[in-house]
This record gives structure tokens, sequence and C-alpha cells, in this order.
């Protein structure tokens, strides 16, 4: 008998299992049964949806979008250089100014947030050597320092648009990346200096960093761009006068300071910088 069940047979089992006229049953279950089943989800949707959005709105509550919530940890900075154009290795001609123009272009334009009179309008003249600490409230706006870039002189590309390179004396500008609240150096400037690793200092010889070696307190801390609105990084220009000419010199520049890493093995841009020239 089993045998014989046919294909035609399981299908009648199955349409009477899915409606049961006899018992008027939906897949084995009264209309009552159906009720109560979906009412019993509906309750437990409408609980797990309530917990999630509690959850969500006690964990966005206590995000202030102002400042980080957990920084137990301020991890150190990295910096970044200017020009910029592709990878670190500078290689340029200075009588023809198709080798370097896109450097002086990438630097013009990235020094255009410093011009004098945006700094001016934007930013107010603070005190060096001190942080510059605003008591305010967590939203209310703060104020920033000027930074013009007439302070970066012979590398302001102010009186010279090609920023060195067309003399075989190029700049390079520095910068330290931004952390909210970060307040640099514990009380003594973050310096910069520069040698180069693995060769003879003298392929570089002197260097001048405009308008200091250091990055100025009073630049920090930085209160995080929501506030902050005006607010431009300071800046190190660095000015390489005396550059061995076609010889691949690696350079490297490096910030120093308290709760800074440098020489991290395999983090090349956490602190510091490293870059290859060749002036032909
Ligand atoms: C930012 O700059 C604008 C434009 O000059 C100015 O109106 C505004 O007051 C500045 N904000 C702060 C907080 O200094
Ligand atoms: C900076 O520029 C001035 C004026 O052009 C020049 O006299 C001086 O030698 C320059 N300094 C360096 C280090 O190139
Ligand atoms: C670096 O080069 C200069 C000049 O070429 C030489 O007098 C000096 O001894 C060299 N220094 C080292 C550490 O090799």
């Amino acid at each position: 008998m089993e045998q014989r069940r046919t294909w035609e047979d399981w299908m009648k089992d199955l349409k009477h299992y899915i409606w049961n006229p006899e018992k008027k049953e939906v897949l084995g279950r009264d209309a009552k049964s159906w009720c109560l089943i979906l009412l019993f989800y509906f309750v437990l949707y409408a609980f797990l949806t309530g917990m999630f959005a509690l959850c969500i709105y006690g964990l966005l509550s206590t995000i202030s979008p102002y400042v980080p919530t957990y920084r137990d940890r301020v991890f150190p900075p990295g910096v970044s250089i200017r020009p910029h154009v592709s990878g670190f290795h500078y290689s340029f001609t200075p009588s023809e100014e198709s080798t370097w123009s896109a450097y002086s272009e990438n630097l013009q334009k990235f020094l255009e947030a410093y011009d004098d009179e945006k700094q001016i309008e934007n930013n107010i003249v603070c005190t060096p050597g001190h942080y510059f600490i605003q008591e305010r409230e967590e939203h209310e706006e703060k104020k920033a320092c000027q930074f013009r870039r007439s302070m970066l002189q012979n590398c302001s590309g102010i009186d010279d648009p090609s920023f060195g390179f067309s003399k075989g004396k190029p700049c390079f500008i520095l910068k330290m990346n931004r952390i909210v609240g970060f307040k640099a150096g514990s009380g003594t400037p973050i310096t910069v200096t520069c040698d180069t690793p693995k060769a003879n200092h003298t392929l570089i010889g002197d260097v001048h960093f405009y308008p200091v070696h250091y990055f100025d307190l009073m630049y920090f801390p930085f209160y995080g761009k929501l506030t902050h609105v005006n607010y431009t990084s300071p800046l190190v220009a660095i000015h390489f006068t005396e550059v061995t000419r076609n010889t691949d010199i690696t350079i490297q520049c490096k910030i120093n300071g308290q709760d800074i890493i440098n020489d991290h093995k395999t983090d090349r841009f956490l602190g510091r910088i490293v870059f290859t020239m060749n002036i032909r």
C-alpha cells in the first residue's frame, strides 16, 4: 500500500494541510491560533524595536559632536609634507620650469588659506609661547590664531613664486596632523629637524626654517572643526639652500618633543617624513 502512494496523493495531503475545510484550519492552525501567534510576534518585535531605539538614543545622547568621547590614549601625530604631487621622490632641473612647476603650483594652492588678507580677516593675533586655551562651552565657536604666509619669508611664494625651485634651493612645508584637544609638546614646543640618515649631512648643507624651527604653542589645542571654524594648522617651511646636485639624497625630517614618536619601524609618517631629492 505504502508503495502505491503517488505524487497526486502527496499533493492532496499537502493541499489538505494548507487548507483543511473540515476543521477550518490553515497550515494546521485555526483562526484564533493564528491571531494569537501574530499578536505574539507583533508584541515581541515592537519590544525589540523599542529596546534598540532606546539603546541608540542612550548612546547618541552621551556622544558629543565636538570632541571624541574615548581618548584614554592620545595617539601621537603624523606629519605631512608639501609639495605633494605623487610619491616622495622630488627630482627637477632648476632651469627647466616644466620639471618643477607642479611642485610650485601645489605649494601655491596649499598656501591660499594662509594668505595674509584672509588670515587677518578671519583670525586673531595671539601671544606666542602659550597655549591658547578657550574656556568656552563645548558648542561655542572658538577663535583661531593667525598664521600669515608672509611669515614663511623666502618660502612664502610671495617674492619667489617658484619657492626656490628655479634656483635649486627648494622649499618644503611640514604640517602636523590635527588632533582635537592635543596640547602639543606638553609645554615645550615641538621642534623640526632634518637630516640625511644614510649619508653625510654635508650633502644637504645648511637648512633654514621659517618662521621658526618649531610649532608655536599658541596654535594648540585644536578644538575640532565644528567649533574651531577658521583654524589653520601652523606650518614649518624648510629651505634647502646648499643641496649637492646630481645625487639622489634621502632626507628625513622629524618632529621632536614630548609624547612624539618619530622612529616607528614601519610607519613612515608617524612623526617624520622621508623623501628623496635629486637636483640636476
Ligand atoms: C571666521 O571667519 C569669518 C569670516 O571672516 C568671521 O566672520 C567669523 O567671525 C570667524 N569666526 C571666528 C570664530 O572667529
Ligand atoms: C632670503 O631672501 C633674501 C631676499 O631675497 C635674500 O637676501 C636671502 O639671502 C635669502 N635667504 C636665504 C637663506 O636664501
Ligand atoms: C662628510 O663630508 C665632509 C666633506 O666631504 C668630510 O670632511 C667629512 O669628514 C664627512 N663626514 C663623515 C662623517 O663622513
